[in-house]
């Protein structure tokens, strides 16, 4: 009997440990209501999300999100493994979840250094391919991948992190194998990853995606080359992504600003497209994928209620700048659900690893009533 007892206790106390981060958090606003009248709010959704081992995060990017980018499941190495295979079950289940949810589904990524394998770049002797024979690959792939979810997909990002924080292009295997090295030729990749993906789908829209574009001038100043470049040759790209992968002193509102205002001039959107606010104070403060390690994200300060108020402080500080900007910027999107879900470790989202909201979520809420009592005249005070 007792055992009996013990047993039916526990069993309430797991299904209160599992329903409860559900319910906390339910009396918050919906972001995505809250920015309605401004952009969209998104965030990266992975394999957990999507097929539901994690139900909590779903709940939350249910709730407060509608638009979605698939964090891997349309990165080459995942989607097209093989030469002759393609694996579309995660891909397809990340679409069908984004459509049962209503999300604008944003597909990421097509053209990339990172996440492809290393066969895409060789004969079947292991030698480097000709720039015929990788621009007929890249062909193929785009055609097949945008061509399976033409019309479902509302937006890619064509080419990924194609340039140096100096604002030169990234010395690459598509640049050097496509570009051979030539001065005429060095945009040739992008101009024809962007032609193709119009092809395959000319709905849709077609972006431009990097990093350190709010901190670096020199770099956002090589993206504004890139669109004109392809507007020069009449070739369709219709934003550029800021990813934004922030720290908790970057980016400043100055590099902010002057990255929004010099892209959209080019008479393209602007997105902010993998927000996140690294916590850690030390260690690799950059983006660039080859250089996080899961191993050196740990953050010991993270929970500090120091740590937490420096979080929302910068999310604040960047969401009045989007709204200050907001004709130019269509959408923000979270790279992570909450913050065990996160790429950087840490605490860099707006949910903690209980699924709570965070100090953040309610700064970053406020900057709309701010904003709003700004542009009425009040001091947005009820
Ligand atoms: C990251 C994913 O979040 C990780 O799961 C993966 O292991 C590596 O890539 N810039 C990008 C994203 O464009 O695709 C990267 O995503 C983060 C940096």
């Amino acid at each position: 009997m007792r055992t009996r007892q013990t047993i039916t206790m526990m069993s309430l106390v797991v299904l209160l440990a599992n329903t409860v981060p559900c319910m906390a958090g339910q009396n918050v606003p919906a972001l995505k209501d809250v920015f309605t009248n401004h952009f969209l709010i998104g965030g990266a959704l992975n394999r957990n999300v999507v097929t539901g081992r994690d139900p909590n995060a779903a709940a939350i990017a249910e709730k407060h999100f509608n638009t979605a980018t698939a964090e891997n499941d349309l990165k080459w190495q995942r989607v097209h493994p093989r030469l002759d295979q393609y694996n579309w079950e995660p891909a397809d289940s990340f679409v069908a979840f984004c459509e049962k949810h209503q999300m604008v589904v944003i597909g990421h990524c097509l053209v990339w250094h990172s996440q492809v394998p290393r066969w895409v770049f060789l004969d079947d002797s292991e030698n480097a391919l000709t720039r015929d024979a990788l621009l007929s690959r890249m062909r193929d792939h785009i055609l097949t991948v945008v061509g399976r979810y033409k019309g479902r997909i509302k937006g890619w990002d064509v080419v990924n992190e194609a340039l140096n924080e100096d604002g030169t292009l990234r010395n690459t295997q598509w640049l050097q194998i496509i570009g051979e090295g030539a001065e005429n030729k060095q945009y040739d990749y992008i101009e024809n990853a962007f032609r193709w993906a119009h092809e395959a789908d000319p709905d849709a829209e077609l972006y431009y995606n990097d990093y350190s574009l709010e901190t670096s001038r020199a770099k956002c100043d090589g993206a504004v080359a890139i669109v004109k470049h392809l507007k020069s040759k009449g070739i369709r790209i219709d934003g550029v992504g800021i990813q934004l992968h922030g720290s908790l002193a970057h980016p400043s509102v100055e590099g902010l600003e002057y990255a929004i205002t010099s892209l959209a001039a080019t008479g393209v959107k602007v997105m902010v497209t993998e927000l996140d606010i690294r916590t850690q104070a030390r260690g690799y403060r950059g983006a660039d994928v080859s250089q996080v390690s899961r191993q050196n994200t740990s953050d010991p300060s993270a929970a500090a209620a120091e740590t937490q108020k420096k979080l929302a402080d910068k999310y604040a500080e960047i969401f009045s700048v989007l709204l200050k900007h907001e004709k130019d910027i269509t959408r923000v999107t979270f790279w992570g659900v909450y913050d065990a879900t996160s790429w950087i470790g840490g605490s860099p989202l707006l949910f903690d690893r209980n699924y709570q909201p965070k100090e953040a979520f309610f700064a970053v809420v406020k900057t709309k009533t701010s904003h709003e009592g700004r542009q009425d005249g009040t001091d947005g005070e009820p």
